[in-house]
């Protein structure tokens, strides 16, 4: 079986297979999102980018959990001025770069989005979904309304892909996504809202209190999400939770995703784990006769 069994489309981007490296995950830096994509990887997706530089909360911003981590970093990035030259270092790789940006209004989304598109980024990922800043994130993306008009905007103001990042930490995700319905691509889920408490200290482990729980825990939480939607709308989806094998990444596109992101197993298993996802995925094709991704997606879904 040839390697181009595993090439997958998002709407008009193309990609050699179907795995991505998530946003927030040695996606910062320039040199490291390259290597990621030798590596194997079909595209990144920057760390999320705003309109200045934040230097994110205080140590701890990490608090190990069953099965995953909780994070709450607090949105660090160095700001969309200084970023151009990350992407150009990424790009000569020849593989997608994504740009992902977050804001709190339309307005500010439109115009980090347009600059973000002039560093020539193949799509832009909509962060409307990290669930531990305070008046970004999550907050924004719980509000079907807000979350129409920026993808709205976004679609007429730039010509590359638009994909929206959902949060899994709202009452019915079905209508976040029906508002973000002109996006080229829905990516679900961000990490799941939680705590830890030091009994020794007797207070919160994280200096912020809440973080993001993300790693195999919340692979099922990941793959409702990519099943109700998908069944109920068909939309392209990209699916991420909790990936960290081949097998892990099948029953999401079994779900409905046409590809999927990889973040927290890069930490825990290093990043040979494109390479091995590829050729262990080609293989399972191969073993249970699929000729294409296509051909595997939404296959698991009970009409
Ligand atoms: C340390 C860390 C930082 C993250 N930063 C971002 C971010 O900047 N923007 C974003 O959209 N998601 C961010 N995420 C969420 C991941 O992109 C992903 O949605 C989530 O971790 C679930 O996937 P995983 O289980 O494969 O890690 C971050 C996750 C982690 C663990």
């Amino acid at each position: 079986m040839k390697d181009s069994s595993l090439k997958t489309e998002i709407a008009s981007l193309k990609l050699e297979n179907p795995h991505i490296l998530a946003s927030g995950i040695l996606d910062e830096n320039g040199y490291t999102m390259k290597k990621i994509l030798e590596e194997g990887a079909a595209a990144v997706v920057t760390k999320s980018i705003g309109m200045d530089e934040r230097n994110g909360y205080q140590a701890p911003v990490i608090a190990d959990a069953p099965a995953g981590l909780i994070n709450a970093i607090g949105l660090a990035n160095p700001g969309i001025e200084s970023f151009g030259d990350e992407i150009a270092i990424a790009k000569g790789s020849n593989r997608p770069v994504i740009g992902s940006i977050f804001a709190s209004t339309v307005e500010e989304f439109a115009n980090l989005a347009i600059r973000m598109q002039k560093y020539r980024v193949d799509a832009i990922e909509l962060n409307l979904s990290c669930p531990h800043v305070k008046g970004f994130g999550s907050e924004v993306g719980s509000d079907p309304d807000l979350v129409e008009q920026i993808v709205n905007e976004l679609k007429l103001k730039v010509p590359v892909p638009i994909f929206a990042k959902l949060t899994p930490n709202v009452t019915n995700i079905l209508d976040i996504a029906k508002a973000a319905h002109k996006a080229d691509a829905l990516v679900l889920i961000n990490t799941v809202r939680a705590i830890r408490i030091d009994i020794h200290a007797r207070m919160p482990v994280l200096s912020n209190i809440y973080g993001g729980l993300s790693g195999p825990a919340i692979k099922p939480i990941g793959l409702r999400a990519v099943y109700d939607v998908y069944r109920e709308t068909g939309f392209n989806i990209i699916g991420v939770g909790g990936i960290e094998t081949h097998e892990d990444a099948v029953e999401y596109i079994m779900a409905g995703a046409r590809a999927v992101q990889i973040g927290t197993a890069l930490m825990t298993k290093g990043r040979k784990i494109f390479g091995e996802l590829n050729s262990n995925l080609l293989q399972f094709m191969e073993r249970e006769g699929y000729s294409s991704i296509d051909d595997m997606v939404g296959i698991g879904v009970v009409k």
